[in-house]
């Protein structure tokens, strides 16, 4: 066994994580590996995205955020879009969508009003727009901003989405994205789901908020699903909850979904071998 294989069998992983974290310049490799990007459910989802887009020759992808309140989650993927990019070539556009006024007053109780009211994270555009190097920032209600999105930005396929919009009747409007024309997405979208698990205060169920939006979304798309990505935990080396709220959004006719993206060109086993997890 190497060195570095001892050192991660003997240490706690959350132990060694903080030990990288201390790190003066981490490889990018590091940086995937260890969870040391501010937001590291951002990192995997546009980094694997990015690896299906190479798989697949698409040389850009977009990256949107659903919910974007002070600015932290756009910041962080406009960091994660750039990182990725340099790493693996495949340019990252970023797109961030809110009211810009904060949270729109509840429907009822499907969007959990005992957590989220109306007028919640309201947003200095001037001081996010300051900062902002390429995302585009595209303000007013869902319902108004995502018709003629595609039409007006022309966005490279989607390959990640975060929503966090809190509400389940802001999912539902985001999910109209999903509508658009297959050429607008990668045949499978990394999707992180911020509003699942919450601290004490927040009882997430199937019976609202995001939970019931992606329960509705698969009841009446055939060809289309928001899944879970299973055992998200097993493939991660820090535990952490982000990987219970990454799911994968399935184009089951994009014309790209049976395209064979694994890296391995000619899978075999010959007796005795180990199956590889990666
Ligand atoms: C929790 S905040 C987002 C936090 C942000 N993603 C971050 O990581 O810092 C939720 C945001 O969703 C936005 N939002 C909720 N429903 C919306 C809707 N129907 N249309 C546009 N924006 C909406 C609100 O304005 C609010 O800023």
């Amino acid at each position: 066994m190497e060195l570095s294989a001892w050192i991660e069998a003997l240490f706690p992983k959350e132990f060694l994580q903080k030990v990288f974290r201390l790190l003066p310049n981490p490889t990018f490799e590091q940086r995937m590996r260890w969870d040391l990007f501010k937001r590291p459910d951002y990192a995997y989802g546009v980094y694997r995205a990015a690896l299906t887009a190479q798989a697949l020759d698409i040389k850009k992808l977009s990256a949107i955020e659903f919910g974007v309140a002070a600015g932290n989650g756009l910041l962080a993927l406009e960091e994660v879009a750039r990182e990725v990019s340099r790493h693996t070539g495949v340019d990252v556009d970023t797109y961030g969508f809110d009211t810009g006024t904060g949270m729109p007053p509840p429907i009822d109780y499907r969007d959990n009003p005992y957590l989220w009211q109306a007028g919640f994270f309201q947003m200095d555009e001037k001081a996010l727009v300051s900062r902002l190097t390429q995302s585009r920032l595209i303000l007013g209600d869902f319902t108004q901003t995502i018709p003629g999105f595609v039409e007006q930005y022309s966005p490279a396929p989607i390959g990640f989405i975060s929503f966090d919009a809190d509400y389940y009747s802001s999912t539902i409007s985001a999910f109209q994205l999903l509508k658009e024309d297959h050429a607008y997405f990668l045949p499978r979208v990394l999707c992180y789901f911020d509003d699942m698990i919450g601290g004490d205060w927040e009882l997430h169920s199937h019976y609202t908020g995001e939970l019931l939006a992606i329960d509705e979304f698969n009841q009446q798309n055939p060809h289309m699903k928001i899944a879970k990505i299973n055992g998200m935990g097993q493939k991660r080396v820090v535990p952490n909850w982000w990987h219970e709220l990454m799911y994968a959004h399935h184009r089951f006719d994009h014309p790209l979904y049976t395209k064979h993206v694994f890296p391995d060109k000619n899978w075999q086993l010959k007796l005795g071998d180990e199956v590889p997890t990666n």
